[in-house]
């Protein structure tokens, strides 16, 4: 990754929101564009959260992206395509890295990074992608409610270079956008399905809507991102995010 495409901050709110105020002041900002910081006073999880970092330990950034030609019906393939650059990378260093749908990657059973994806629509398409992502790189001792973390440095004994893994996540994130094109979703899913986390097997589930604990093993994930369970009693179940709880 070119240093021009690069904005480091010390601190800021939201790499996410960081990155709106830098398309607010130059709207054609390219393709690849990543704000990293090392620390964040307000950084943002899914559904509302909060997402706690120590400062200068780990890795927090945001990259634009600019997807050509993709229906926003689509926009859980680029969810996959971040999903699947991320373990690719992460995979190289460490052991049993998978993807917990719809887009947390864990290390075994913990959670290694979040991932908060904002898309933005023209017409009928996105338009442009943030990606805001979060690796628990060096830090050692997590305070925050945050279910399962773990870092990097915990399971490899040793710290990292940050900013040598920030090139390689975000250089492979771009190289799998870039080479995307519209009918590639098959194939897309097709790579997602092998890395997901307990991919096969039967692991214990709770039904939200159901209100019931459930034994099932994954079928698949549909285009549009819905998860499909089939029971211990054969039963085929679908749930979108938030639906459907891991039981860990
Ligand atoms: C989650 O809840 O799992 C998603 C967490 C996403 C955190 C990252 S850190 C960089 C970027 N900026 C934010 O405010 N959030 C994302």
């Amino acid at each position: 990754m070119t240093d021009e495409h690069l904005i480091y901050l010390p601190e800021t709110d939201s790499t996410n929101v960081e990155m709106r105020r830098c398309l607010a002041h130059n709207p054609a900002l390219p393709h690849g564009t990543t704000v990293w910081v090392d620390y964040q006073s307000a950084g943002r999880g899914q559904q509302g959260t909060c997402w706690e970092s120590e400062r200068g330990a780990n890795l927090l950034f945001s990259t634009l992206l600019r997807p050509q030609a993709m229906p926003a019906s689509c926009s859980f393939v680029l969810s996959q395509l971040v999903s699947l650059s991320l373990v690719e990378v992460l995979g190289d260093y460490l052991p049993a890295v998978t993807v917990k749908w719809p887009n947390d990657i864990y290390c075994g059973d913990k959670k290694l990074v979040g991932i908060l994806i904002e898309n933005d629509m023209m017409g009928a398409d996105v338009s442009l992608s943030i990606a805001g992502i979060g690796v628990n790189v060096n830090q050692t001792v997590f305070r925050s409610s945050a279910p399962n973390p773990v870092s990097m440095a915990q399971v490899l004994g040793a710290p990292l270079d940050r900013r040598t893994l920030l090139d390689r996540l975000v250089g492979k994130l771009v190289a799998n956008i870039d080479a995307y094109r519209p009918g590639d979703d098959e194939a897309v899913s097709e790579r997602y399905r092998k890395i997901l986390y307990r991919g096969s097997g039967f692991y214990p589930y709770f039904d939200v809507l159901a209100q019931e604990s459930i034994s099932a093993e994954v079928v698949g994930v549909e285009p549009s991102g819905r998860l499909t369970l089939r029971t211990d009693k054969g039963e085929i179940r679908h749930f979108m995010f938030k639906e459907v709880c891991y039981m860990i």
